[in-house]
């Protein structure tokens, strides 16, 4: 290599990995657009030349070879004697209705959280949300709801993501309790799993009043038999069920640190004494956190009110303000989320 080439190699040495970050919002603009049109849904065991892919989604041909294309570099899509066809992850996850479909959070990406990204300069330096359905003390959630559309997909992705500490959750022994809370358990899925494999407990989910009638549906299509009500209210204001257990997941870091304290007393004011509550959230570990959390944390703080992720340390002493007295060992690995457990004195 001559000297010229290696100067140039060591000044542009970093760029692609540089442009391949500033890139990385275009790809996923390239995912959600294939979402939005359902392609993978239509491709599913009918692969399709460019032409026909045009022809179903009234694309103009110039540019969906690029897209498709893309699509293929990106591991979406496979092509074979100018027919493409849905890559096996494609296949599993972002083919509607099918019980791993991730296209709800697709979604919830591109309506809610990615516009909100956008806004993260501000954020940082108001420390304010930059969703505006957020700004003023209001509820993200109500806006979300408002999209039929969207707040069904957004709770199959919900699901999905809940069932792997559900299962952990479920695995616990609940043989002290007779009845727990899933606050914020949005329409049932962890309360439906922990309760069909703890038959003696019986189940209430307490969530806003809105995703009442998607409990209901959810139960009657998975054929639900145990004995799980729902609750509608506000966990600001509204007094929880009393119990003798309440699951927290994935609720504290959508809000401010005084809220994560309001919410934490009226639990303790509803267990009953000797209860335990559980939370669990992609908390921030001990030593570098994982990329994930810093984003999931961001995505908070754009998107809700006071929102971002945080420690078991910190999230031990709301409890202990609450009154609770906090567990610190034995607790079971969750992966991505960090599993918190208090009781109250009997
Ligand atoms: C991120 S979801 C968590 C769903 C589920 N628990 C999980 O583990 O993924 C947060 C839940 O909190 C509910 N929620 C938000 N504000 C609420 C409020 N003020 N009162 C009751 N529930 C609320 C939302 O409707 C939503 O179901």
């Amino acid at each position: 290599m001559s000297t010229t080439e290696q100067e140039r190699e060591s000044e542009f040495a970093g760029l692609g990995h540089i442009m391949e970050i500033l890139t990385g919002d275009w790809k996923a603009r390239i995912l959600m657009t294939a979402v939005e049109v359902d392609l993978f849904s239509r491709l599913s065991g009918s692969p399709a030349t460019a032409e026909k892919i045009c022809a179903m989604l009234g694309f103009q041909s110039s540019g969906v070879h690029d897209f498709l294309g893309a699509l293929v570099h990106l591991g979406l899509l496979e092509e074979e004697a100018g027919r493409y066809r849905n890559s096996q992850a494609a296949e599993r996850h972002l083919i509607k209705g099918g019980h791993a479909y991730i296209g709800g959070y697709v979604r919830f990406c591109d309506r809610q959280l990615n516009p909100a990204f956008d806004g993260l300069t501000d954020t940082l330096r108001t420390g304010s949300p930059a969703n505006r359905a957020a700004t003023g003390g209001s509820n993200p959630y109500d806006s979300l709801y408002a999209d039929a559309d969207v707040t069904e997909t957004f709770l199959d992705s919900m699901d999905l993501a809940a069932t792997p500490v559900a299962l952990t959750l479920s695995a616990l022994d609940w043989s002290d309790y007779r009845s727990v809370v899933d606050v914020g358990g949005a329409r049932g899925h962890l309360i439906r799993l922990l309760v069909s494999r703890n038959p003696h407990l019986e189940g209430i989910v307490f969530d806003l009043p809105a995703l009442e009638p998607a409990f209901h549906e959810y139960l009657a299509t998975t054929g639900a038999r145990e004995p799980i009500t729902y609750r509608g209210g506000d966990f600001f204001t509204d007094p929880l069920p009393e119990a003798d257990a309440m699951v927290f997941g994935h609720v504290l870091h959508n809000w401010g640190v005084d809220e994560r304290i309001t919410i934490l007393r009226n639990a303790y004011r509803s267990l009953r004494p000797g209860g335990s509550v559980f939370i669990y959230d992609h908390m921030i570990t001990e030593g570098t956190p994982s990329l994930n959390r810093l984003l999931s944390s961001l995505g908070m703080r754009v998107w809700s009110a006071g929102g971002h992720e945080y420690s078991a340390e910190d999230c031990h002493g709301w409890l202990r303000t609450a009154g609770f007295s906090p567990v610190t060992s034995g607790l079971p690995d969750l992966g991505e989320d960090v599993l918190v457990v208090a009781h109250k004195d009997g």
